[in-house]
């Protein structure tokens, strides 16, 4: 999956962004998509499932695991899932390439099914934690040997029947989360997922569209208690994925701090559990209109048009962080134009993500210019009030797709270009990334 060759690139001082785009499908649609009709009983399609390296890993892996996945020339994707319970022994190591999501996700539908299967990843990925899934899933009966520090490459050894659990998240995961629901489809009786935070819910919508009993009680305090019942039979869908947020916010920061830009991304995904950054932007000054919202695939979709903005630092609400919890890297590219100081908190789980986000960011605008002091779990950021950013550095990615696209965004606005060492990881999420940027500098 990993690819071998470093794509270095350089990013300089951009003419005004104007035009229409699309972004790609939801990156954590399109896996769950993969994954519940992979165990649903017939053929479900899929259209708009993003074409990334790290859904592909996914689709590899539940091939591997008995099902039938094909891509047809319109870009449909047809899946014969196997049935709850069904899953096949993989012959070899399931290759997860990046995929922090992959990796967790499919360890909790392993851990209730009577199989084993290894996990390998790249090296970015063979640092991050997996003990937050080990935990609750060797409680449910799993046995997994991990190397050392609960890291890849692991085994999972699967309990059939599992044990259910009542499992209260230790960090606000939506990958923890989900892990524990999958496990729960293929376990007699009720598992249930004790969120005080809540993260996205993209796997309590699908797995309710696909005809699980899943239930989300939310209590006094906000928090919630999801419940699904076990043994599940899934019923094939036909789903429509609607474009990434995660994807349209390098765009959306991009038309906000290029002057003269006016930008219309079609199709953004806007679940309030992911929307964060649309509304963190509106409150620094963003110039963010919702055209047509309206309902794509059971999840709230509307057109951005974002022209470009004097933005004024903020202090970051930290509650909001978990609606956006992959943007952080480009809002701070935002604030490093915008008005005076902003100031971030609450981020240590930036700190686990494909790579240190938080120091490698501070690392990297530090080295185009930037004032950043960076604490435990944040950054403060003091902009330039619109003027360019001196850049000229060269920035290592660290194989983390949202670092090198931040600062190609950077780039965009700095006196002396911005060389990103490496953009191939950006096909993790975004493989039609430079071309969807250059389509606007026309
Ligand atoms: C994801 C959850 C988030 C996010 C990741 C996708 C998902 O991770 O960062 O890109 O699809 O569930 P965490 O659960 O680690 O916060």
């Amino acid at each position: 999956m990993t690819d071998q060759t470093a794509s270095p690139r350089r990013f300089a001082a951009s003419v005004p962004l104007k035009g229409n785009i699309a972004i790609p499908g939801d990156k954590s649609i399109s896996h769950r998509s993969l994954m519940l009709s992979a165990l649903a009983v017939g053929e479900s399609r899929v259209t708009g499932l993003l074409e990334g390296h790290d859904v592909l890993a996914t689709a590899a892996a539940m091939r591997a695991m008995g099902a039938t996945i094909e891509r047809r020339d319109d870009g449909e994707w047809r899946i014969h899932g196997v049935g709850v319970g069904g899953l096949l022994q993989p012959r070899e190591a399931l290759d997860m390439g990046n995929s922090g999501t992959s990796t967790r996700l499919l360890m909790g539908l392993v851990a209730s099914h009577p199989i084993t299967a290894t996990f390998v990843g790249d090296a970015s990925l063979s640092g991050r934690p997996m003990g937050r899934v080990i935990d609750p899933l060797s409680q449910m009966g799993a046995d997994i040997s991990s190397s050392p520090g609960g890291r890849l490459p692991l085994m999972v050894r699967g309990l059939s029947p599992a044990i259910p659990l009542s499992y209260r998240l230790p960090m606000a995961s939506a990958q923890v989360k989900s892990a524990v629901l999958l496990a729960g489809l293929n376990t007699p009786g009720i598992t249930e997922v004790i969120e005080p935070v809540p993260t996205r819910d993209h796997s309590e919508r699908m797995l309710r569209g696909f005809g699980a009993e899943l239930t989300v009680e939310t209590d006094q305090r906000g928090t919630r208690h999801i419940r699904i019942r076990g043994e599940a039979e899934l019923k094939p869908q036909t789903i429509v994925v609607p474009g990434d947020p995660s994807s349209a916010a390098f765009f959306i920061v991009a038309a906000l701090v290029v002057p003269g830009s006016d930008v219309t991304i079609a199709n953004v995904g806007l679940n309030p559990t992911r929307a964060g950054l649309v509304e963190v932007l509106q409150q620094m000054g963003g110039d963010i209109e919702l055209l047509d919202p309206r309902e794509v695939g059971g999840e709230p979709v509307a057109d951005l048009r974002v022209r470009h903005s004097i933005l004024r630092g903020i202090a970051v609400d930290p509650a909001v962080a978990p609606s956006m919890i992959d943007e952080f890297p480009v809002l701070f590219v935002a604030a490093a134009l915008a008005e005076g100081r902003t100031i971030t908190t609450g981020l240590d789980e930036l700190r686990v993500k494909e790579s240190d986000r938080l120091a490698v960011m501070a690392t990297g605008l530090t080295a185009i210019g930037v004032r950043v002091e960076e604490s435990e779990d944040g950054l403060v950021i003091h902009g330039t009030g619109g003027d360019p950013l001196p850049g000229g550095a060269t920035i290592a990615g660290h194989l983390d797709h949202r670092i090198c696209m931040s600062f190609a965004i950077a780039g965009l606005v700095s006196t002396a270009p911005v060389e990103i060492d490496d953009m191939a990881p950006v096909a993790t999420s975004f493989p039609n990334f430079e071309a969807l940027l250059v389509s606007l500098q026309q």
